[in-house]
């Protein structure tokens, strides 16, 4: 089964495709699905709420203030995995374009932290027809996950492309979205056979959207102090760390900003990059954000200290001699004064050690006056700096909250962005009951 313990809210619109809803219920409960169902109200003349409600289990939504045993349309989809709407209509698909809200359906995606699925059917011309083409392309945009119709017979006794996927092509399209970590299919390529569910590895799963609204700012990679021109001080961090986090906080809906040394790495989609080179750069690139944002993540590997004198000219060694004396400076703490900030926000460290790991994290969390720093043992050679895999230990002011076994850096982003969500909502909770 590829959905156990996944909530899938399905919502119905009033097209003709709508009778072929109770068999796609079935199937997505046959995958183990708990799924709810909203109907639009002209969707409630052509499938009978009470059918669907004997499927599911679960009273059926439709409008916003006739509530009696309904769920309401803000808490409907606030913990569930996915919002699939089949059919959708042009009418529907217009409505969530514009943020419309009149029925319960409408209301549910407005407030919807989930990922959403849309499978439209209509006649041909009202598909292309350039207003459901824009709208369809806006709801892409903002990451709504389009099932394009088929192409066949039509209930108006036309034949083009409109048709709504079948249930069982649909389900298959869920199972493979929520089970891919996240990548859609390639743009408009083909869907997934019927029958491909079970074929899909279920290992990784798509997040919920735990950071949606949040802003998080993540330092990554090394900085580079210049020495002269052409020579410049630096280490071996590659910026995949920073860069896996940054692309697991923007999955789970924050909007992310990432501060990037000097790396070759492509941006994460969705992320706002701001490349720097040396740590006084990073420090002020930070400084400039740090009112408009909610987590601090500090992963960049940040040069401690930079030239007191920097040469104008390339150093010349005959000019120098055998031995060349450096005078090296301090550079200011980027991540000690993320966390001493005022207001501040939820601030996150690393600990890059060698020896006496879990002694100099706790010591770092306390004086860089951090909510968690994760520990990097970076005396071994299979994680840390320019691995692809990491492992962490992860501290707050009360001991260790995580250890997070030898996974690639992916994973490990994914498991410590939970992590991070969690107590930052937490703590949020906290201070709301206590203020
Ligand atoms: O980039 P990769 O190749 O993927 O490698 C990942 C990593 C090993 C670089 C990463 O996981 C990591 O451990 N980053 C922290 C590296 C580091 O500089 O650790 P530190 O113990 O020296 O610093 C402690 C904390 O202070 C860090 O959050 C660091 O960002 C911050 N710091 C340090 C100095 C400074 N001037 N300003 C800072 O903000």
């Amino acid at each position: 089964m590829q959905l156990e313990q996944r909530k899938i809210v399905l919502g119905i619109c009033g097209g003709i495709a709508a009778y072929k809803c109770p068999e796609l219920c079935r199937l997505l409960i046959k995958q183990g699905a708990d799924v709810y169902s909203v109907v639009t109200p002209s969707a409630a003349q052509l499938v009978s709420p009470t059918t669907l409600q004997a499927l599911t289990g679960h009273a059926v939504g439709c409008e916003v203030f006739n509530h009696g045993d309904e769920i309401g349309h803000i808490e409907l989809c606030a913990d569930a995995d996915a919002l699939v709407i089949a059919p959708a209509t042009a009418n529907t698909i217009a409505k969530l374009a514009h943020g419309m809200a009149d029925n319960m359906l409408t209301a549910a995606a407005l407030a919807a932290p989930c990922p959403i699925i849309i499978a439209p059917a209509m006649n041909s011309r009202m598909y292309r027809h350039p207003a459901t083409q824009a709208n369809l392309e806006l709801l892409q945009q903002r990451g709504v996950f389009i099932i394009p119709p088929a192409e066949g017979p039509l209930a108006c006794g036309e034949s083009g492309i409109g048709r709504m996927r079948e249930p069982a092509e649909i389900v298959a399209y869920i199972c493979a979205l929520l089970n891919r970590n996240g990548l859609p299919f390639a743009e408009n390529t083909l869907l997934p056979r019927p029958e491909a569910p079970l074929e899909l590895t279920s290992q990784k799963l798509l997040p919920k959207a735990n950071g949606a609204g949040l802003r998080v700012l993540i330092t990554a990679g090394p900085t580079e102090e210049p020495i002269d021109p052409v020579r410049v001080i630096t280490n071996k961090s590659s910026g995949k760390m920073g860069f896996a986090l940054a692309e697991a906080a923007r999955k789970r809906g924050a909007n992310v900003t990432l501060i990037a040394g000097p790396v070759s790495l492509p941006t994460p989609a969705q992320v706002n990059r701001i490349n720097v080179k040396t740590a006084q750069d990073m420090y002020d690139a930070v400084k400039a954000k740090l009112d408009d944002v909610d987590i601090v993540i500090g992963c960049a590997a940040v040069s401690d200290y930079r030239l007191a004198y920097v040469y104008p000219q390339k150093l010349k060694k005959e000019e120098q001699g055998d031995s060349l004396t450096l005078t090296l400076i301090k550079n200011e703490d980027i991540i000690s004064m993320v966390g001493h900030a005022n207001p501040r926000p939820f601030t996150v460290g690393f600990a890059a050690e060698t020896m006496h790991g879990p002694e100099h994290a706790k010591e770092k969390l306390q004086r860089k006056n951090l909510d968690l720093i994760a520990l990097n043992d970076v005396s071994r050679h299979d994680v840390g700096f320019n691995t692809d895999d990491n492992a962490l230990l992860v501290y707050d002011k009360d001991g260790q909250v995580a250890d997070l076994p030898k996974a690639p850096k992916r994973v490990i982003a994914a498991q410590l962005m939970d992590l991070i969500f969690d107590m930052f909502r937490k703590g949020t909770t906290q201070k709301e009951k206590h203020a």
